[in-house]
């Protein structure tokens, strides 16, 4: 495994590769990898000829009081995990290489409308940062294909609609969620949570397949599934932030006739914001509620 600390050998690689017509596919992160991340790198690997991974926390896409400061670094232990699972290069660049202009005044990308809701509503400016730096990478590694995990759903949403309206040249491709054997959703911040708080966490994943369950018979309308949501995870200790059911598509809100939903939740627990979402299929098209 190769490994890039700027952005001028990432170009040499990549370069490379491009003249002998490799085809390359890209996985960016923040690092402290784990086997979600471990999964989009697998993937990638069977859909090209070459694979970059990306490590950088992104200042701009965290909020004032956020936790950029204490975001886990495990550069060593994830570079060992990266080179087991056959990477070819990896882009670990520091923060004046991808931002030249400093963080201040600099450039922004933002893509409208799919970026102030749920998440968006809640960490103003977050996912213009995402939309930023993710613009500076694929310019720069140039990859045939980008895979995103749909652990962040409106991520991967953010992101196709920008590489459509930018005319990007690249595909842009999500991949399932990866569980704990308990159900909750693999993330970095896991590690912020104590014993007990990790025990109560996967009941993000319990409280989505209940609401799943109530919802398919299309008896309660969808604001008393999404009330009672909230309620069962307040109720067990989280400081829920949204628990919406919504379009699959685009986010939008559901309408008559819809039958590919997406019920996504963010909530608090202890120092923790967790986030996680599920598909919801109905077997008969949404009645009017
Ligand atoms: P990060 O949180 O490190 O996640 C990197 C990629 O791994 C994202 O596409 C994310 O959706 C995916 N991922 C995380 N947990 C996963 C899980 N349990 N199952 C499947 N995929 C999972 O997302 C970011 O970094 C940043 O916003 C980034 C895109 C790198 C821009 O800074």
């Amino acid at each position: 495994m190769k490994i890039a600390y700027s952005v001028e050998e990432l170009r040499a690689e990549v370069a490379a590769w491009r003249r002998t017509g490799e085809s390359i596919s890209f996985v960016p992160t923040m690092g402290n990898l784990h086997d979600g991340h471990i999964s989009l790198l697998t993937k990638a690997r069977e859909l090209a000829n070459r694979s970059v991974v990306s490590i950088f926390v992104n200042p701009i896409q965290f909020g004032r009081g956020e936790d950029y400061a204490k975001y886990p670094s495990t550069l060593e232990a994830d570079k060992q995990k990266l080179s087991a699972a056959g990477l070819d290069l990896l882009f670990a660049p520091n923060l004046d290489q991808l931002y030249p202009g400093g963080i201040e005044e600099d450039t922004r990308v933002s893509v409208p409308g799919l970026s102030s809701i749920l998440c968006g509503q809640f960490r103003p400016g977050h996912f213009s940062g995402v939309a930023t730096v993710v613009t500076k990478l694929l310019l720069n590694v140039q990859p045939d294909i980008a895979l995103f995990g749909e652990k962040d759903y409106q991520q991967v949403l953010v992101i196709k609609q920008m590489v459509h309206d930018l005319l990007m040249p690249v595909q842009i491709l999500g991949q399932p969620i990866v569980r704990e054997a308990d159900g909750l959703a693999m993330s970095s911040r896991n590690a912020y949570l104590n014993a007990r708080e990790r025990e109560l966490a996967p009941q993000i994943y319990q409280a989505m397949i209940r609401a799943r369950e109530k919802l398919l018979p299309q008896t309660l309308s969808l604001i008393a599934i999404e009330t009672a949501g909230m309620a069962e995870l307040a109720a067990v200790g989280f400081r829920p932030e949204y628990f919406s059911i919504r379009r699959a598509q685009d986010l939008g809100l559901p309408q008559a006739g819809d039958t590919c939903l997406q019920l996504l939740v963010a909530a608090w627990l202890g120092p923790a914001r967790l986030i996680d979402n599920l598909r919801i299929e109905l077997p008969e098209p949404l009645k009017a509620s």
